[in-house]
């Protein structure tokens, strides 16, 4: 049932462009967006987006989906936190909540608060038959199929697909996004299962470098923009599996603190695809650097032809239209976070202490 792969973690992980391509079938049929006609975001105030875990870094890549591509004031907080807020929600809201198995107890909670609240409940779930499936006003599955590996991978890159596709349907609702710019999207976001195919190969390169990073105390990974959560989702799948203690910052952070803790043996994982930020990041990763931080720099080609000088070493992958690269980035923080864990030889699929699902609080 693994399909020839050692652990269901790498056989999910290997599985993203099928699994992307089949949820894209079901999303987008030729120009046109295939989601339930009670998904209309017009005139609403306020879009909340409540999730736990890697769920909740999905949450808060799509809160710069939703603010730029459909200009919709997003609020975005972790379950355990947002149920027991009780925020004041604009009736004119849509909340969203996300969650794999569709059952964790806090993301739950928080939907149970919105539907007495808000005009309009939308679950963003893997299983169809779960109990947020059933409570919410709208259930859009994301279509990864059963995930067995308690470090979630291709319901992460699915969580995100669907909330693109949210996000693009948001924009076109309330003519923040032209109905051209809303093509040329749908055909970025067909091209990623060919471009995550492609970047699957930086798994043996990640690999030989899995044993220097096996050693270290401490990881840290830096984005900005839609980069950022998937910073702090890296440090996650990392902690989780390998037990290394990992931190993800907005790369504009690190000289408010974190960069105290650079030094030599500290490796930096930088995500900076050549995008409008990419100067930016550039240069919050040349002072890691300079403080003998060994960063892994993981580009495009022109990212890597600007700003390879000077790292510990570098990963390639293929270009993809800005807002979308933390979908086709997802498979170098999985892949270093599986090949870590092989290099410290710990239970990839059942890591110490962790559940699956979480239907306690
Ligand atoms: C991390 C992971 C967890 C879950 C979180 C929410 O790899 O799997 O952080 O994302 O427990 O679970 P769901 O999505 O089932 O609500």
């Amino acid at each position: 049932e693994k399909g020839g792969y050692k652990h269901f973690m790498a056989k999910e992980i290997a599985e993203q462009p099928v699994v992307l391509a089949d949820a894209l079938t079901h999303y987008l049929q030729g120009d046109t967006i295939n989601l339930p006609e009670t998904v209309d975001f017009t005139g609403i105030e306020r879009l909340t987006l409540v999730a736990c875990g890697t769920a909740f870094y999905a949450c808060q890549t799509a809160k710069y989906w939703f603010e730029k591509l459909a200009g919709i004031p997003c609020e975005i907080d972790v379950a355990s936190e947002f149920r027991y807020r009780e925020p004041p929600m604009p009736a004119r809201s849509v909340a969203l909540f996300v969650s794999q198995s569709g059952e964790t107890a806090d993301t739950l909670a928080a939907l149970r608060y919105c539907n007495e609240k808000v005009e309009k409940t939308i679950a963003v779930i893997n299983v169809p038959t779960s109990t947020m499936a059933r409570e919410a006003d709208i259930a859009l599955p994301i279509h990864a199929g059963i995930e067995v590996g308690v470090a979630s991978t291709k319901a992460f890159t699915c969580q995100l697909l669907t909330l693109a596709v949210l996000a693009l349907k948001a924009g076109l609702d309330r003519g923040h996004l032209s109905p051209e710019a809303a093509r040329k999207h749908m055909e970025a976001l067909r091209a990623l299962p060919g471009l995550m195919n492609a970047g699957l190969g930086i798994g043996e390169r990640i690999a030989e470098l899995s044993n220097q990073l096996a050693e270290a105390q401490d990881i840290l990974f830096l984005g900005r923009g839609p980069l950022y959560p998937l910073a702090m989702e890296g440090a996650l799948k990392l902690k989780e599996i390998s037990y290394i203690h990992a931190e993800g910052y907005a790369s504009g952070e690190l000289k408010h603190g974190p960069i105290a803790l650079i030094e030599r043996t500290v490796p930096v994982i930088v995500f900076a695809p050549h995008d409008g930020l990419f100067d930016k990041t550039v240069s919050n990763m040349q002072e890691v650097m300079a403080r003998h931080g060994k960063v892994l720099l993981v580009s495009d080609a022109q990212g890597l032809t600007e700003a390879s000088e000077g790292t510990w070493a570098t990963l390639q992958l293929p270009e993809v239209l800005e807002p979308w690269a933390p979908i086709l980035y997802a498979l170098p923080a999985q892949l270093l976070a599986y090949h870590t864990a092989i290099a410290k030889g710990t239970d990839v699929d059942q890591p110490r202490n962790l559940a699956k699902s979480v239907t306690v609080e």
